[in-house]
């Protein structure tokens, strides 16, 4: 297995170039199962969860040609759907199939994801809502079996809770259901924008993009003549490379990016007394006299993602006073919080709340990632600790963070990727 090895106290300066987002790239891979032709998708991120969905996607019988940052998909020879258990035990996202597949061949087996160490991260309001769809849905030996021999229905489902991947799988089994689907409580991350966007400019008629509200038009099982597209940037890579800078509070501009998906991200900021400059493809972070302690509750986009939550809580390590992040989202996302305690972090925890005493002096030591955002968290405490620090089990950050450490060499940090 690799681990990382970093030198503390750097100084950071340059550019970062930040890549496709992974959690946009997913469901849009997905989405070529409604497609009548190739499906070509650039701006790919070149990270192992898409590595995994590919893996799925021909053992299921596509044809997919992938270059480093692009693939082109043709899903014409698939006959049925039976994602297994070894493919999505490694990555839930895989259940992203299970709205296209069963809208397109009325039916298809996919594995039950499980947890992850974040949480339990049910499923339940996906099949809730693709049987209101009309499918009929049994649990059989781990395995989630649909059918809908008569194909989908188009009606309104409310969802008690908002779901990003829940939304995604119910828009595409909408594109091809008979009728439309409305679809209330809807999510409204840019993840799930592009992907209405990209149905929508292929000929699926889809109102309410971006809002709470969407109304998809279903084609009653036609395929769709989808168009080439490039992934949008990574909005949660781009605002943990912006840790970086403010962690070592110091000038830091990453390009590639749009600020627009990160506003809640940037006001925190500038709350913690950092300069933030945009242009409409780059940010640039600048030091700040002093940083000051910050109060971050997660919650769905456009609040402040949970998926920044460790990095932030990281970053409030190195902030003067007491910092105080509520985790609402998932209920065991604080699994960095024990890592950065080992590297010297004054946190205390009680349930879904982190309190953070800082200033903190930070110690290089071995420390252990448990999830892909957690090890980002460490990455950014090991740029501001003092000494050697060696990042295990980096597994997890390669899921989601394409060249992370030649992103950051080219900017001046001393890391190195090496063998256990
Ligand atoms: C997506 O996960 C992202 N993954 C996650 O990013 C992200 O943390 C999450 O959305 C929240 O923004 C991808 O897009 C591939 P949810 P998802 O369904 O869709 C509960 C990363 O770091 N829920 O929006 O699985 C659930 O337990 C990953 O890149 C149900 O109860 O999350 C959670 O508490 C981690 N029943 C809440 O809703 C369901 O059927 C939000 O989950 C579905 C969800």
């Amino acid at each position: 297995m690799d681990y990382l090895k970093l030198q503390g106290l750097q100084s950071v300066s340059g550019n970062i170039k930040i890549s496709g987002a992974k959690n946009a790239a997913l469901p849009l891979m997905a989405m070529s199962i409604l497609a009548k032709n190739n499906i070509k998708i650039s701006n790919l991120p070149n990270v192992a969860d898409i590595n995994t969905l590919l893996t799925l996607l021909t053992n299921l019988g596509a044809e997919c040609k992938k270059d480093l940052n692009s693939v082109e998909i043709n899903t014409s020879n698939i006959k049925e759907i039976i994602a297994t258990y070894d493919i999505v035990k490694t990555m839930r996202a895989s259940i992203l199939v299970l709205g296209p597949a069963l809208a397109r061949f009325r039916h298809c087996e996919v594995s039950l994801p499980g947890g992850c160490a974040i949480g339990q991260r049910p499923v339940d309001l996906h099949l809730k809502a693709l049987e209101q769809m009309g499918a009929t849905i049994e649990i059989k030996s781990g395995y989630i079996d649909a059918k809908a021999p008569d194909g989908l229905k188009g009606c309104e489902i409310v969802f008690d809770k908002i779901t990003v991947t829940g939304t995604a799988n119910i828009v595409m089994a909408a594109a091809l259901a008979n009728g439309v689907t409305t679809i209330v409580n809807a999510a409204r991350e840019p993840e799930v924008v592009q992907l209405c966007e990209i149905l929508n400019q292929s000929g699926v008629k889809i109102d309410g993009i971006g809002t709470a509200v969407i109304k998809v038009h279903g084609n009653n099982g036609e395929l769709v003549d989808m168009i080439d597209f490039s992934v949008i940037p990574d909005r949660i890579e781009a605002g943990t490379y912006l840790c970086a800078g403010a962690i070592l509070n110091q000038e830091l501009t990453i390009t590639n990016t749009e600020p627009k998906h990160l506003d809640a991200v940037l006001s925190k900021f500038e709350e913690m007394g950092f300069i933030i400059q945009t242009t409409d493809s780059t940010i640039t972070i600048k030091p700040t006299s002093s940083i000051k302690p910050v109060r971050i509750t997660t919650q769905e986009y456009p609040a402040f993602p949970t998926d920044m939550q460790a990095q932030f809580l990281a970053l409030a390590t190195q902030a003067d006073g007491v910092s105080i992040i509520e985790e609402r989202l998932f209920e065991n996302r604080f699994m960095h919080v024990s890592e950065l305690q080992r590297m010297g972090a004054d946190i205390t925890l009680n349930g879904h709340t982190a309190t953070i005493n800082g200033r903190s002096k930070l110690s290089g030591t071995d420390v252990m990632a448990t999830d892909l955002r957690a090890s980002s968290a460490l990455i950014l405490a090991a740029l501001v600790a003092d000494g050697e620090t060696n990042v295990h089990r980096i597994y997890h950050l390669d899921r989601g963070y394409e060249s992370l450490e030649t992103k950051l060499e080219n900017v001046g940090v001393n890391i190195k990727r090496l063998k256990e």
